[in-house]
Parts: structure tokens; C-alpha cells; sequence
């Protein structure tokens, strides 16, 4: 008997604005989808904006210390409240700089010169457009849905799978933002299986054997599973560059884990540090990416802490990602392509991941 062999999507999905489009509707304006960390705003006013799909949104720690997401809209005429890629410190209020409608940080509108002017104007009726919040594991999501699904029954099988990593705990040491010329599903794909990592990743592949490991999500939003580590974790020599996290132990010593939570997150947990990428399609060939390492503050207290090991041996195995989405993305784009058949057992979770995405777009599921 002989299963059926999958395929990539069709040249189209890679390349269609209206396809774009349609993501950008059913998936990015409708799913939870990760802005970033809550240590990014860990006093009262502290904001950071981010844009999602054409929206921009002030994402913004309140006085009771909650979190908020607004969008970057003005009630009065639309200004925009603060830059698209905005990060700082509102001292009262959130205040248009047009003509100086006034916001408290919880969004409701508190000052509106002259409107008391204007017949029937209530400062009630006027609050800033808001947007479902959700954090997990220290990650802050937001849906622009009206009624997202729960984010817990998302993840309801994972349980405490990731308790020893404490990762509400760690902190950001590093950023880095990268650009790149292919489309977001072809970085979420390149992710999700090593096969190219032979010839892609000479440097990765001393530290990880291809082969290795096993998948343990493979099916729905959150997908992924571990591969072996031959020295200590990914790093530049392949030594931990600092003590691994404390309540790592037993065969997750030696192990690196890879998973991706539908549709912007991807997150990869070493037995010393986590590292997580976010990813902000802008047009169906083009993508920026944050990538972030976390480490556990106690080990960055200490004098001899020093990260690089981490953030250079990622951030040039990144790249040689990106090179080979980029090249796939042009390639793609050829009248003449069509997805060739996958290697099995190494790439099953990119037909996952393609599957939920059709999925999402209400298109019929291939194979
Ligand atoms: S547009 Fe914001 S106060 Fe007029
Ligand atoms: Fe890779």
C-alpha cells in the first residue's frame, strides 16, 4: 500500500496579492497573533506600537497594570496617536497630536478641548478602539477579532510542557530585526524541517543531527517537536554559553526544541536560553522578522554573562535562512513551477502548518 506523497501549496500562495489579502483578513486580523514580550512594558504608560497587517496598534500597561491594545486611531479625525513602530513612556494620558483629544491609558476619552460645546458630545461615547489582549508564558498576544477563539482551549494539550523553562521569568538580552525578500509561509515552512540543514547549516549541523529527534505536535495551531544536541546547546562552539536553566534536566539537556504557534510565533528552547522569532508579512514577497534571545536574569546578573555565543550563532544561521527563502521565493515565482514532492518524515509539519492555513482561509485542504 502506498501513501499519498505531499505537496507544497501552489505557486499561487506564495505569490497572489488577493491571496495576500485574504491572509491578511482571515488570519492575521482574526487569530492571536504574538507582538512581543510583557517585559517590553513593565511600568504604567509604557507602550510600544505595532502594526498588524495595515493596523497599527499602541500596545500599553495601564495603571492597574494590565495591558491594553488600542488602535493607533484617533476618535476625532483619525490621526494617528504615535509612530507605527513607536516605543516609550506615556506620562498621564495618551494625547493626538492633531488637536489634542486626550486618552487615558485605559482608552477611554478624558479631554476633548471645546467639545463641551458641541450639542449632545459625550466623551463616553468616544474611547479608543481597543483590542483582545491575551499573555502567555510572558508572550503578549493580541486578536483583532470581534470574538476570538479562548486562547487556553488553543493550547489546551500543551499543559505545563514548557514549566522548566520558566518562560514568563526570562529576559530579553538581544534583538535583532531582519527584512527579508520571500513570503511568510516559506520562513514558517524553512523552520519546520532540517532536511536543507546538510548543506545550509554546516555549523548547525555539528551541533544537531538532521536526522534526530522527533516531532511531538503535529496537527493544529501548535506544531513542532525536539531534535539531539551533540555538545551542550547552539552556540558558536556548541558549549552552553551559560549554566542551563534550572529545572532543565534529564534528556532535556540534550535536546533543542522547535515549535511554531499559527501563525507569527516560532519558538525554540535550548537547555540554556529561549529564543523566539515573530513574523510581519508586508507583501507577499517580502517579510520582517524579529528574532530575541531570553535568558534568566539571575545568570545575567553575573559579571562574566555573556550572550554572544547565542545571538551570533543564530543570527548567522538566520541568515543563511533567509538566503535560501529568498532564492525559493524567486524561483516560486517562475511560470513554470510546480511543489514537488516532500521528503517524508522530515517534512510532515510544513503540511500541517500549509493545511491550517488553508484552513483558516476557508480553501479546500490539499491531498
Ligand atoms: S484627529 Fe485627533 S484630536 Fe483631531
Ligand atoms: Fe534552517
Amino acid at each position: 500500500m502506498t501513501s499519498k506523497v505531499y505537496s507544497t501549496l501552489p505557486r499561487q500562495y506564495y505569490i497572489s496579492e488577493q491571496i495576500f489579502r485574504e491572509e491578511t483578513q482571515r488570519i492575521f486580523y482574526e487569530r492571536w497573533v504574538c507582538v512581543g514580550r510583557v517585559e517590553q512594558i513593565p511600568n504604567p504608560g509604557d507602550y510600544f506600537a505595532q502594526q498588524i497587517g495595515s493596523e497599527s496598534l499602541i500596545i500599553v500597561r495601564t495603571r492597574n497594570n494590565g495591558i491594553r491594545a488600542h488602535y493607533n486611531v484617533c476618535r476625532h479625525r483619525g490621526a494617528r496617536l504615535c509612530g507605527n513602530k513607536a516605543l516609550g513612556h506615556f506620562r498621564e494620558a495618551i494625547q493626538c497630536p492633531y488637536h489634542a483629544w486626550t486618552y487615558g491609558l485605559d482608552g477611554k476619552l478624558i479631554g476633548a478641548p471645546h467639545m463641551n460645546e458641541v450639542p449632545d458630545f459625550k466623551k463616553e461615547d468616544y474611547p479608543l478602539h481597543s483590542a483582545h489582549v491575551h499573555t502567555w508564558e510572558g508572550f503578549i498576544f493580541v486578536s483583532l477579532a470581534h470574538e476570538p477563539q479562548p486562547f487556553d482551549s488553543l493550547l489546551a494539550e500543551l499543559s505545563d510542557k514548557f514549566a522548566a523553562w520558566q518562560i514568563t521569568k526570562l529576559r530579553s538580552v538581544h534583538r535583532i530585526e531582519y527584512e527579508v525578500q520571500a513570503n511568510w509561509k516559506l520562513l514558517v515552512e524553512n523552520y519546520s524541517e532540517c532536511y536543507h540543514c546538510p548543506l545550509v547549516h554546516p555549523a548547525l549541523s555539528k551541533l544537531s543531527p538532521y536526522e534526530s529527534g522527533e516531532n511531538d505536535f503535529v496537527k493544529g495551531v501548535f506544531l513542532g517537536g525536539y531534535m539531539e544536541l551533540t555538545h551542550g546547546s547552539m552556540t558558536l562552539d556548541g558549549a552552553v554559553c551559560v549554566t542551563p536553566l534550572s529545572a532543565v534536566s534529564g534528556e532535556d539537556l540534550n535536546r533543542v526544541y522547535y515549535y511554531m504557534l499559527f501563525p507569527n510565533l516560532l519558538l525554540s528552547l535550548h537547555p540554556d536560553y529561549v529564543m523566539f522569532h515573530t513574523l510581519w508579512p508586508q507583501s507577499p514577497d517580502r517579510t520582517y522578522i524579529t528574532c530575541e534571545w531570553l535568558f534568566d536574569p539571575a545568570v545575567m546578573a553575573q559579571p562574566d554573562f555573556d550572550p554572544s555565543p547565542a545571538v551570533e550563532f543564530w543570527d548567522m544561521t538566520n541568515r543563511e535562512d533567509w538566503h535560501v527563502c529568498e532564492i525559493t521565493q524567486e524561483g516560486v515565482g517562475s511560470r513554470v513551477y510546480t511543489p514537488g514532492p516532500a521528503y517524508v518524515g522530515q517534512e510532515d509539519l510544513i503540511a500541517a502548518f500549509d493545511q491550517e492555513v488553508l484552513k483558516a482561509l476557508g480553501h479546500p485542504v490539499l491531498n
